[in-house]
């Protein structure tokens, strides 16, 4: 079964927002894996931006995912990763269609509420970098066949 990366930003946390952005993939029927309330190492958060390194941005997009903490977790379900991204709206939440996450609460592009990967090979990549196996659970979800 696929899976992807999510996180709830600092703005997201600080604006509490957590519950209102879980609860949306939750009622959409994806199944969350793995999830956990961390404070971002410059070191992760440079590895996680690793692709925007030469971007002008790099350093404010750094400084300001480490700023306060962040809701990680790990979704599942299929075709999670195209969904989620279709559910959080466009990077820039001035473009962002109501009804998406972006859309219906952010205003800035630098405080977009959520990261998503954006692709099979950045899921992967992201969930390894930010989970270790031992923080998965396996667990069966007696609703399943209803979903
Ligand atoms: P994310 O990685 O956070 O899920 O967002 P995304 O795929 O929609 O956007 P991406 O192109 O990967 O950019 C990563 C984050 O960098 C900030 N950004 N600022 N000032 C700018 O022009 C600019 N462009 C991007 C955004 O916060 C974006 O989420
Ligand atoms: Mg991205």
């Amino acid at each position: 079964m696929e899976r992807t990366f999510v996180m709830i930003k600092p703005d997201g946390v600080q604006r509490g927002l957590i519950g209102e952005i879980l609860s949306r993939f939750e009622r959409k029927g994806f199944k969350v894996v793995a999830a956990k309330f961390i404070q971002v190492s410059p070191t992760l958060a440079e590895a996680h931006y690793d692709e925007h390194k030469e971007r002008p941005f790099f350093d404010e997009l750094v400084s300001f995912i480490t700023s306060s903490p962040v809701f990680a977790f790990v979704l599942e379900g299929q075709d999670v990763v195209r969904v989620v991204r279709e559910m959080m709206g466009a990077t820039d939440p001035l473009k962002a269609q109501p009804g998406t996450i972006r859309g219906d609460y952010g205003r800035s592009i630098g405080m977009n509420l959520i990261h998503g990967s954006d692709s099979l090979e950045s899921a992967e990549r992201e969930i390894n970098l930010w989970f270790e196996k031992h923080e998965f659970v396996t667990y069966d979800r007696t609703l399943e066949s209803w979903m």
